[in-house]
């Protein structure tokens, strides 16, 4: 049995884990694992590495993918589709292990609808925005990240009795914003599931300070809506459509400095958020996916994707993890709403 990686998409803390995982359990196995580089890239160019346990040692505890990763989207240019079959077939593949979040895994199941059937997914992204897993790996990393910068902001926004804004990522769910926010005490977090309301966060920090307060954390993820609209750092699209995003923390930080008459400054946390360790839980999730995944080749179950359900790993179709995406639970919301002001 011949098996190959690939990552795409945003890199995250808890690839490398996947990737060990993968190779110790295919060993273990008798399989052979070779990765392929840079997400669809690879398999379109032929750039692979072999991945033997030499290639593996160390990497638990190191961010980012040993095997490289990019956005390339193998339906934007023709001819690329027919190159991935005829790749898979040149490097005599019996089955492709596809790490990555909607996008890698939205190709991954056109793919597999186009015959070439011997898939399975692995679900990764800092955003948490993909269905039918309850977590991704990387977001866990994500949000301690945000929580001990969001933490370090708390002291000087004290000292100078100021406000800051964090902006942090979070395309079209505002996990991040949610979970990092409420860890750190946040005085209000503003998500792309919410249209903004600067009257109401200008209430809420007014009240706050009214009451002896000298200082607020606003948290707001980069994909939040003023008036409806995205703010964007440019206007270009990726291969999979995504514009990209910035800029919101400082509008709605000038915006509040004018009402509010409190001093404010903005920080943009950006791929800080991305880089570095994962966290024991992202490690552990990551490890436990790849040895899922290759038991899932093991067992011919082609066409799903490991997930976490409650504390099991589990394989649900990669049909209901690209279906749609996981937006913020507004439970969760109205809990860290306590918090506001
Ligand atoms: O991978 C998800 C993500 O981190 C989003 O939160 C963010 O909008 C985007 O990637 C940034 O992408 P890039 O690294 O290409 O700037």
């Amino acid at each position: 049995m011949k098996i190959g990686i690939l990552t795409g998409g945003g890199d995250c803390p808890g690839l490398n884990p996947v990737i060990r995982a993968v190779v110790r359990k295919s060993i273990n196995n008798g399989y052979e694992v070779i990765g392929i580089k840079n997400g669809w890239k690879g398999i379109i160019e032929i750039d692979t590495m072999p991945l033997d346990v030499n290639a593996i040692t160390g990497i638990l505890q190191k961010g980012g993918t040993i095997l490289g990763t990019s956005r390339t989207n193998p339906y934007k240019t023709e001819g690329d589709v027919n190159k991935v079959k005829e790749n898979f077939k040149k490097l005599k593949l019996d089955a492709l292990i596809a790490v990555g979040g909607e996008d890698t895994l939205g190709s991954a199941n056109k793919l597999i609808k186009d015959g070439l059937t011997n898939i399975v997914g692995v679900p990764k992204t800092i955003d948490n925005d993909l269905s039918a897993t309850d977590y991704t790996f990387g977001f866990d990393s994500a949000i301690n990240i945000v929580m001990e910068c969001i933490d370090r902001l708390h002291t000087t926004a004290e000292s100078h009795h100021r406000i800051i804004v964090v902006e942090v990522m979070g395309r079209h769910a505002g996990w991040i914003a949610t979970e990092g926010g409420l860890a750190s005490g946040a005085d209000f977090i503003l998500i792309p599931e919410k249209p903004i309301d600067i009257k109401e966060v200008c209430d809420s920090i007014k009240k706050r300070h009214a009451r002896g307060r000298i200082y607020s954390i606003v948290v707001v993820a980069e994909g939040a809506k003023l008036k409806g609209e995205e703010l964007l750092q440019e206007k270009k699209l990726d291969e999979f459509g995504h514009v990209r995003l910035g800029g919101i923390g400082e509008t709605i930080s000038k915006l509040i400095e004018k009402e509010t008459g409190y001093e404010t400054r903005v920080t943009v946390l950006g791929h800080i958020q991305r880089g570095g360790s994962p966290t024991a839980f992202d490690r552990i999730l990551g490890t436990r996916f790849g040895v899922k995944a290759v038991e899932l080749i093991e067992q011919k179950k082609f066409g799903r994707m490991v997930s976490l359900s409650g504390n099991k790993i589990i394989d649900v179709p990669l049909d209901k993890a690209v279906a749609q995406l996981k937006t913020v639970d507004l439970e969760l919301y109205d809990i860290a709403k306590e918090f506001f002001g």
